[in-house]
């Protein structure tokens, strides 16, 4: 149930730049909470990075581990209660399989999911040693993308497309979730791009996930969606082309088959490539300037989604603080 918009704010709209997962959930949470909200953008939400995540609840490619850890929790926790109470957000509860080749222990994240399971030799596919069975939600990013939409605009915000050139004519408040675009409006040129390529496939009946993050150049995953499976992938770091590759496509189907036989015949439906904004450190902070306050959030990686709740929950507390 979304909650009854009240109370009506003070010192003008909140400007939340951005229209991915993470800028659509932060409009989410200050629009709910009250706020009036304007999420201004250049691209549509279906234009976004976010829209080609495979959008497993996953921490990839973010740190600081210890605020990620925080951030992911909140995360999984309501990315569960969606996946119950609002079918129609395309989130879905599914098990699945983390691959290992060494001993290893636990991921460092372990504690943000409720059970985890070793799998012991016998039950991976040859050439592994060992994987953690978990269940973690799948977010079907074409479905759940218009529906933050429709639940920002229920709650009476606004989502304007437009070139933003400049955070400081933006007003008293703002909410800078650009990612990349962050290189330029936040004059950061440490957030760089990460290229993601997956290959969309007809659904062929699976319900398990799988993913192989062992090989340093590049993660090996299968993500069943409702009514797709998206296969990946790759981590080009530093490449800004958007067109997909061919031949990267051939090595992701070669390598997810062998995985999971049972992709053999599956019918491809779609390549895709997303550059994912990768950081030092996510950047989740307050700046705070003569008649404006920035607050900050972008530099996810590969956890757009993975974060976006727990992100959102303090980007609310922040520009709760801001002296209107
Ligand atoms: C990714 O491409 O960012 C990714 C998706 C699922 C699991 C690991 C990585």
């Amino acid at each position: 149930m979304m909650p009854s918009m009240g109370t009506v704010s003070r010192g003008g709209p909140v400007i939340v730049v951005g229209a991915g997962v993470v800028g659509l959930s932060c409009g989410v949470r200050l629009a709910e909470a009250g706020f009036d909200v304007e999420v201004v953008a250049r691209e549509a939400p279906l234009a976004t990075t976010s829209a080609v995540a495979a959008a497993l609840w996953y921490p990839y490619r973010a740190y600081p581990f210890e605020r990620v850890l925080a951030w992911s929790a909140a995360t999984y926790v309501e990315l569960c209660r969606l996946a119950g109470a609002e079918p129609d957000a395309g989130v879905r509860l599914r098990p699945g399989v983390e691959l290992l080749r060494d001993d290893r222990g636990g991921p460092w994240w372990a504690s943000a999911v409720p059970a985890m399971e070793t799998v012991d030799a016998e039950r991976v596919p040859p050439g592994y040693r060992r994987g953690w069975r978990f269940t973690s939600p799948v977010v079907d990013m074409p479905r759940y993308l218009p529906w933050l939409e429709r639940r920002l605009r229920a709650a009476g915000g606004r989502l304007t497309l437009g070139a933003v050139d400049d955070l400081t004519t933006l007003g008293p408040r703002v909410v800078n979730c650009s990612g990349l675009g962050a290189r330029e409006l936040a004059h950061d040129s440490t957030v760089e791009p990460l290229r993601g390529q997956v290959v969309v496939v007809d659904q062929v009946g699976l319900d398990e996930w799988v993913v192989d993050d062992t090989d340093p150049a590049h993660p090996t995953y299968v993500i069943p969606r409702i009514d797709d499976i998206v296969l990946g992938g790759t981590d080009d770091a530093g490449r800004w082309d958007v067109e997909p590759d061919p031949e990267v496509a051939a090595s992701i189907l070669q390598r997810t088959r062998t995985l999971v036989p049972a992709l053999a015949d599956a019918k491809v439906r779609a390549h895709k490539v997303g550059l994912r904004p990768v950081r030092p450190t996510v950047r989740l902070e307050a700046a705070r300037g003569t008649g404006q306050t920035v607050v900050h959030c972008y530099g996810h990686g590969g956890s757009g989604v993975t974060l976006s709740w727990g992100c959102a929950d303090e980007v609310l507390r922040l520009i709760r603080s801001v002296p209107v």
